[in-house]
């Protein structure tokens, strides 16, 4: 009788706040920096993915928020590759938790978001991070397993943790060094919020992959950031972090987005990411924290115009509601505020004049506010399979 081998686990979304950005070796995606990211909770945003296999599968397959996709995909089949190697190797040692029948066989994927793709959410990151791990699981694999994600999409190495996570560079050619660790769990900063602004965007960007490429070609402020200010601010942020100093973190955190985007400027020809209405964020978020004189928000941007803001819980009602009346959304609020419930505060006109913006009606899409969360989890619940015990999407 065949036997369906079937798993599903959930993945979450990071966010970077010391970007990655810039690869030394395209192949095995080693950067040439150091990163380190939040986790975002997978409450608001996730990916889950579903591995079956079977004697009788004819081919890998995989399946994509609904669509057949092509397997052949260089890093799809890296990703394979490397788990059925580690797979073979702990056979080879003994490990009796490899499944070894399954080793053979075919595997069906099947993959969905609880994010529109369409909004430009890093989703390759949450993607491959659930991939890999959800791979592991059916071949019964277990330990470090960022060193494969990486190899999905350099930031997946980074969703393979929660909380706070750095993905140390390494120095081998090989890559073997090149890997995620986690500097704090998701509980260590409970007061931390994100807000994750979804720009309405009319084209797609530059993918990241080509950018980092071109910038990596033509961009001497690249190496300059790269070689002597990262590696500073690695240790600076991780610092920031382990003392919950919200103002160096939210310091850091802009001015790390900010050389980013002038790296991406400073690419020849230049890529830009920030559009109209990320200027009109990043102007609100240094004149809110004016008004206060002090740093209660922070934004970082990836290659994309969506705004990410960190704040503090108790800042949250307040700065969600300056977003609300300089953006003003099409619908009256209600589907512009999605995720953990936020109240409403009244704005004073004293704020109001003091930020003195012109409002850009419909700039903003919605906003999902969310917090630092877990890394991949195991579904138990069988009825939440993605694929059928035929092995074919549900
Ligand atoms: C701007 O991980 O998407 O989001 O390794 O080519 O797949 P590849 O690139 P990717 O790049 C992410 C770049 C970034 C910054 C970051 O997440 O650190």
């Amino acid at each position: 009788m065949d036997k369906t081998n079937i798993v599903t686990c959930t993945a979450p979304v990071n966010i970077a706040v010391i970007k990655y950005w810039g690869k030394r070796d395209e192949e095995l995606i080693l950067p040439i920096n150091s990163s380190l990211s939040v986790t975002l909770h997978q409450e608001q945003l996730k990916t889950t993915t579903t591995v079956a296999t079977s004697r009788s599968f004819q081919e890998d397959r995989i399946w994509l928020n609904g669509k057949e996709e092509d397997i052949t995909h260089p890093r799809l089949q890296s990703c394979l590759r490397e788990i059925r190697r580690l797979a073979r190797k702990r056979r080879g040692d003994g490990d009796p938790s490899v499944d070894s029948t399954g080793l053979s066989h075919k595997v069906h994927i099947c993959s969905v978001n609880n994010f529109p793709t369409a909004a430009g959410l890093a989703s390759s990151a949450a993607g491959f991070a659930c991939l890999v791990y959800t791979l592991a699981r059916v071949f019964g694999v277990e330990g470090e397993l960022s060193g494969i994600a990486r190899q999905g999409s350099g930031s997946a190495c980074r969703s393979m943790y929660g909380g706070f996570v750095q993905w140390i560079m390494g120095k081998k050619d090989d890559g073997k060094d090149s890997l995620a660790q986690q500097v704090e769990p998701e509980t260590h900063w409970p007061e931390l919020r994100i807000l994750v602004l979804v720009a309405s965007a009319e084209r797609k960007p530059v993918g990241s992959t080509s950018g980092m490429q071109t910038s990596v070609q033509t961009s001497s402020l690249l190496k300059h950031r790269a070689e002597s200010v990262v590696p500073g601010r690695m240790v600076e942020m991780i610092e920031a972090v382990q003392r919950k100093d919200f103002a160096a973190f939210a310091e850091l955190t802009m001015k790390d987005s900010n050389q980013f985007h002038a790296t991406c400027l400073d690419t020849y020809p230049p890529i830009f990411y920030l559009n109209s209405v990320s200027q009109q964020v990043i102007s609100l978020v240094h004149r809110y924290n004016r008004h206060y004189g002090e740093t209660r928000v922070a934004y970082t941007f990836d290659a994309g115009p969506n705004a990410v803001i960190f704040t503090l819980q108790q800042h949250v009602s307040e700065f969600v509601q300056v977003v609300q009346h300089f953006f003003p959304p099409e619908t009256n609020g209600g589907q512009f505020f999605k995720g953990l419930p936020v109240n409403h505060a009244a704005l004073s006109e004293e704020l109001k004049q003091a930020i003195g913006l012109e409002p850009m009606p419909k700039g903003i899409s919605y906003i999902i506010s969310t917090k630092a969360g877990p890394g991949p989890c195991v579904v138990e619940d069988p009825t939440l399979h993605l694929l059928e015990s035929t092995g074919l999407p549900k």
